[in-house]
């Protein structure tokens, strides 16, 4: 689902189709004070918080069938196989893709990728070949690809954005030709929260005979995700970012892309046989990418964190970030000198600003000692603050559980910051 920022904010009665107050209670953290404050958290973006139906996961593990998985024939290793394997399917349903062998699970977004780089990269690209960022990735989706560019020597092609911050599709369609490989694009921008149209970006990929990697990271947590209708060749995204825990997350590939795919990582588990002189053989997919013990009781909690936002709901968490969004971006208006960047049409809950005469390390230090955590600097997204002539922004990203007195609250410390810098 996206969404347009122009409309009207809403008024302070406005409310989420989800009881906002019971779902507060799922986290127990947002009860606690920073700096003898209520904390304000609003760095979503960067990390979610985790319910306590997601925390108890762990608790439930370590406490009962703490085993390492697979190759185990005891009652905890076969409980502990059954949980973790429950997860893939879960995922599989999240995302809405074909088959259970199609989700790999990986320590995040940057592994997922990194992934995608090593194993299809190295076995597909030339050094003739061109692979297409946006401005808009964050680092985890350029490095990887400047890594092996420098080693294969094929070209790496930037797609640019507008003055708003929307990828300039018309640039878009001008640098894809019969030598594009790959385009590897994020969903959501975590720095300016534009909505990009990766479904159509697909479409014309596949045109020029390139596959499709679509970085998730800031999507799953905001929005419907369809592998199949946005026909995507990889999907990644990170657990932690989706009310989950850190250590885990999930690449989705192609099956056909998947299969032919050399190993990255060898270890136990992704083996067949193993042998000094007969060669070694793989396991079928997804084994085959899943190398070593897995953060077991990530995954397994990973699992509690969808069904959660299933649960709530998550068209009900995009509108009810929508309406956080429109709201802090009036509000924010209010203050003068200050400047949003990322203005697009379709933007998920980000709101990245700076500020005339006052740098934005000193409004993060200084507003977290009113309780307001929101995160300042350049949002492991150099390329793209530089374009826009900064080297850092603040940014203030919501989740399912903010509220509008917690945008007067900042907005409120935001002014109160800016007149002690200033
Ligand atoms: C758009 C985007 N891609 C990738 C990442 C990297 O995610 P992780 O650090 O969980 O691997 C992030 C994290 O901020 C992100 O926002």
């Amino acid at each position: 689902m996206s969404h347009t920022v122009d409309a009207a904010a809403p008024a302070l009665s406005a409310a989420p189709a989800f009881d906002l107050a019971a779902l507060r209670d799922d986290f127990p953290i947002l009860s606690r004070e920073v700096h003898g404050k209520p904390l304000v958290y609003l760095d979503n973006a960067a990390t979610s918080q985790t319910p306590r139906q997601v925390i108890e996961v762990f608790n439930d593990y370590y406490s009962r069938y703490n085993a390492n998985i697979h190759r185990g024939l005891h009652t905890l290793a076969d409980e502990a196989t059954g949980a973790f394997e429950g997860t893939r399917e879960t995922v599989r349903a999240f995302l809405n893709a074909e088959d259970l062998r199609q989700i790999i699970f990986t320590r995040g977004t940057t592994e997922a990728i990194n992934l995608v780089a090593n194993s299809w990269g190295r076995a597909n690209l030339g050094p003739d070949d061109e692979v297409l960022v946006s401005l808009l990735e964050h680092h985890s989706n350029i490095v990887p690809w400047q890594l092996l560019s420098r080693e294969i020597g094929f070209t790496l092609k930037v797609i640019p954005v507008d003055t708003d911050g929307a990828l300039d599709m018309a640039a878009y369609r001008g640098l894809l030709n019969e030598r594009t490989k790959l385009v590897a694009v994020n969903h959501v921008s975590n720095a300016l929260g534009t909505i990009n149209p990766v479904t159509e970006m697909a479409t014309l990929a596949h045109q020029a005979g390139a596959k499709i990697l679509v970085d998730g990271a800031q999507a799953t947590p905001h929005q419907m995700v369809d592998v199949q209708a946005i026909d995507a060749d990889f999907y990644a995204f990170s657990g932690h970012k989706v009310y989950g825990p850190t250590g885990v997350g999930a690449l989705y590939g192609k099956r056909e892309l998947l299969e032919a795919m050399p190993p990255w990582q060898g270890g136990g588990e992704m083996i067949s046989t193993v042998s000094f002189t007969e060669g070694t053989t793989f396991a079928a997919i997804p084994h085959k990418f899943e190398a070593g013990t897995p953060a077991i009781a990530e995954v397994i909690a990973l699992r509690r964190a969808l069904e959660w936002v299933q649960d709530v709901g998550i068209a009900a968490i995009s509108d009810w970030e929508h309406q956080l969004l429109t709201y802090a971006t009036q509000r924010v208006r209010e203050i003068d000198g200050l400047r949003i960047l990322g203005t697009a049409p379709h933007k998920a809950g980000v709101l990245s600003f700076v500020v005339e005469g006052a740098h934005s390390q000193d409004i993060g230090l200084l507003i977290d000692q009113l309780g307001v955590a929101i995160r300042t600097g350049h949002h492991c997204a150099q390329p793209l603050l530089h374009h826009f002539g900064v080297d850092a922004t603040c940014r203030a990203s919501f989740a399912a559980y903010n509220t509008l007195e917690e945008v007067d609250t900042f907005v409120a410390a935001l002014k109160r910051v800016i007149d002690m810098v200033r």
